[in-house]
């Protein structure tokens, strides 16, 4: 049983106050195995094999290929993958909108004050609108969209720290609209097979005015865009060390690797698919 991670193409921060946001899932996943015997540690497996009303004492192994704490969606496919497969196993499977607002509940604990954006996305899959409290809709591209997702490094903040500095900031209101205005017309231009490019880019920088980009993400975004590259992070960000990963667009993305592979910067090809 595997569920996967996701990359915000655009809209983050700013779906937190009701904006649009488009979200789409990736390959990288996570994968959890019911261990019987291993009592649980956990209070979210405790939870779920009571909701299965489990009587076995059993506990999760889980290996991920996301990696942590970097804007990918782990924690929420950690969580949905634990709560799926422990139900999977007690013979009691869980519908999409139920595993929907556990995976939510998991999220408010770690969090605080989560959108849903990455609950919903790797509970529904594929390339989504996200507004919170609305219904996602899925969303038919035209052409297959090829970007990197580059590590500009580990955050040391969390996303509810990124989220309340967001919520501090004097005069943000401005550019939050500004950002939703951005992923509606995203949408429509992959919608009609549109190149993208200097929306990702003008997403990004707005991102950096609201001050969620720290200084080596934003060299490291300033150099790409200098080789013609559209950039942005991805995810909450952070300021005081790396900012999580950013996602690169490029019409010949070999170079930037090669360039990424040089400073020995990890970067994961990505292909959100065209339907
Ligand atoms: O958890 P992350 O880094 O993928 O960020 C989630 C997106 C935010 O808009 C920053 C927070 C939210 O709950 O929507």
């Amino acid at each position: 049983m595997k569920t996967f991670g996701k990359v915000i193409l655009a809209g983050e921060h700013a779906v937190v106050y009701g904006e649009m946001a488009l979200v789409a899932q990736i390959s990288l996943g996570v994968k959890v195995e019911v261990v019987v015997g291993k009592k649980e540690t956990d209070l979210l497996i405790r939870k779920a094999v009571e909701l299965a009303g489990g009587k076995d004492k059993v506990g999760v192994k889980i290996t991920s290929e996301i990696p942590i704490g970097s804007g990918l969606g782990s924690s929420a496919a950690v969580a949905a993958a634990i709560i799926k497969q422990v139900r999977n196993y007690f013979r009691k499977p869980i519908g999409e909108d139920e595993l929907f607002e556990y995976t939510m509940e998991c999220e408010r604990i770690a969090h605080g004050n989560p959108s849903g954006i990455d609950s919903a996305s790797v509970v529904y899959g594929g390339l989504i609108t996200f507004v919170k409290g609305k219904p996602i809709e899925k969303l038919k591209i035209k052409n297959k969209l090829k970007l990197l997702l580059v590590n500009s490094g580990k955050p040391g903040e969390t996303t509810r720290e990124m989220v309340e500095l967001v919520a501090q900031q004097r005069g943000k209101e401005k550019n939050i609209r500004e950002i939703g205005k951005i992923a509606r017309e995203i949408r429509d231009k992959l919608a009609k097979g549109e190149e993208i490019g200097q929306l990702i880019n003008k997403n990004g920088y707005l991102l950096e005015k609201l001050g969620v980009v720290g200084k080596k993400a934003i060299t490291l975004a300033n150099k790409l865009r200098e080789m013609g590259a559209a950039v942005k992070i991805t995810g909450a960000g952070g300021v005081k060390t790396g900012s999580g990963m950013m996602m690169v667009i490029h019409p010949n993305l070999e170079k930037i690797g090669s360039v990424l592979r040089d400073e020995k910067i990890d970067y994961w090809p990505i292909t959100i698919g065209a339907t």
